[in-house]
């Protein structure tokens, strides 16, 4: 395989730890400030991070690849209120799709039509993963502000429950 191509695989596995961690950094966030149904949101998003961290790390077992893991960086985003995180993960979804774009787009320089394979799972879900982002965002500046309305929200987002990835390697 392409060097290129499993350098960014391999450096895409700490991309995707470190979303994990930012995302229980809101979570965290969120819970100290007693919104415990957005703590539940972000606490099955870095779940959900986590998985396509391990989904990359078997791809590349599976094609024989070495591993190189990485120091994770300690999330360092200060929020001010509670519209905050759910701008800083919709930008960050944003930044993580032009990972996996030049991932794909390295795939394809070199025919590596395997990987490309791959990534289309994560192609689609990083669609699904900025509408969900920014969903949240539009919902937060609709109802967020009004205290019923936040409440609401609130049960709304503690509602989510985890479901495992669709992909099997
Ligand atoms: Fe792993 Fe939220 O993308």
């Amino acid at each position: 395989m392409d060097k290129k191509v499993i350098e960014l695989l391999n450096d895409q596995i700490n991309k995707e730890f470190y979303s994990a961690y930012l995302y229980l950094d809101m979570a965290n966030y969120y819970i100290e400030n007693d919104l415990d149904g957005f703590g539940n949101w972000y606490t099955i998003q870095a779940q959900e991070e986590r998985d396509h961290a391990m989904l990359i790390m078997q791809y590349m077992q599976n094609n024989g690849l070495s591993i190189d893991l990485k120091t994770i960086d300690k999330p360092d985003k200060v929020f001010a209120s509670p519209l905050d995180p759910l701008k800083v993960g919709s930008e960050h979804e944003r930044y993580v799709t032009s990972l996996i774009n030049n991932i794909y787009d390295a795939a394809y320089q070199v025919k590596d039509f395997r990987t490309m394979q791959f990534l289309d799972w994560f192609i689609k879900e990083q669609g699904e993963e900025e509408t969900n982002a920014d969903s949240l965002v539009k919902k937060y500046q609709l109802f967020g502000t009004d205290p019923k309305g936040l409440y609401l929200l609130n049960q709304e987002l503690a509602a989510r429950v985890y479901t495992a990835p669709s992909l099997t390697l």
